[in-house]
């Protein structure tokens, strides 16, 4: 059987992708080139600031309607009601998953929780614990002190205990968090490149998409080395071909 072969990967009963791909576009023709090319048994959409602010919800509705899973990524921060509010706008979108800062505090990570329950959804709700463009001296000049991993750490604990669903964080993480929570608590991990020694982009605590599967990260977010690649399609595939022995697809 051949694994680049998404026919091969589709028919596979155990097999849900990880990957969802961050559609850091502009426009919605960009999106379209992009999703033709691809198949919701493949891979999971990521609208992040830049599509919504360009494109609004109708895109978002547009893409849940076509099939795809779609990671509503507006990492809402601001007072506990108007997240609360936010994040019910977001389940009625019929969204995947959303997300909010858990650096936005407890009574906040309650409130997104509550907005969650009460639309009746299957929405997943995770915080963004340290993003990871950061490392510890940019950690630093915002005031935090606390070594990088303990902060992350304490924020995904904070976000287990205010009934979330997983976190994201970067993927060197992932095994750590998931130890100190629970094997069902969800790890979504950006800052993903294909080798090690490759362009970090804007990230700083980055790791290839086998390692992080190993270290128990469960959803790998892609933008760049997938949308930017020549032939986005063959570069999902063959990632997925290099994580399917550990995810058993
Ligand atoms: O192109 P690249 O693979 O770096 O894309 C990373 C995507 O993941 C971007 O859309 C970015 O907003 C998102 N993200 C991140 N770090 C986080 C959370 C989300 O890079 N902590």
């Amino acid at each position: 059987m051949n694994p680049l072969n998404p026919v091969s990967l589709e028919n596979q009963a155990n097999f849900e992708s990880p990957i969802i791909i961050a559609l850091d576009y502009t426009s919605e023709a960009e999106v379209m080139n992009l999703i033709q090319q691809l198949d919701p048994s493949l891979c999971k959409l990521k609208v992040g600031k830049e599509l919504f602010t360009a494109c609004g919800p109708k895109l978002v509705e547009k893409l849940v309607i076509s099939g795809y899973k779609v990671f509503l990524d507006l990492k809402f921060h601001d007072i506990p009601n108007t997240v609360y509010r936010a994040c019910k706008v977001g389940c009625n979108l019929g969204v995947w998953m959303l997300n909010v800062h858990a650096s936005g505090g407890i009574r906040m990570l309650e409130q997104a929780k509550l907005a969650v329950d009460e639309s009746n959804s299957d929405t997943l709700l995770i915080a963004v614990t340290v993003l990871t463009s950061m490392n510890q001296a940019d950690l630093a000049q915002t005031g935090i002190n606390e070594d990088i991993k303990t902060h992350i750490l304490n924020l995904a604990q904070q976000s287990y205990h205010a009934g979330l669903d997983g976190v994201v964080c970067s993927a060197q993480e992932a095994a750590h968090i998931k130890h100190a929570t629970s094997p069902d608590f969800i790890i979504v991990t950006p800052g993903i490149r294909l080798n090690d020694d490759v362009t970090t982009d804007d990230q700083q605590r980055i790791m290839t998409p086998k390692k992080a599967i190993q270290n128990l990260a469960d959803y790998l977010v892609i933008g760049r080395p997938i949308t930017e690649a020549d032939d986005p399609r063959e570069q999902l595939l063959a990632i997925l071909s290099s994580i399917k022995s550990i995810k058993s697809v």
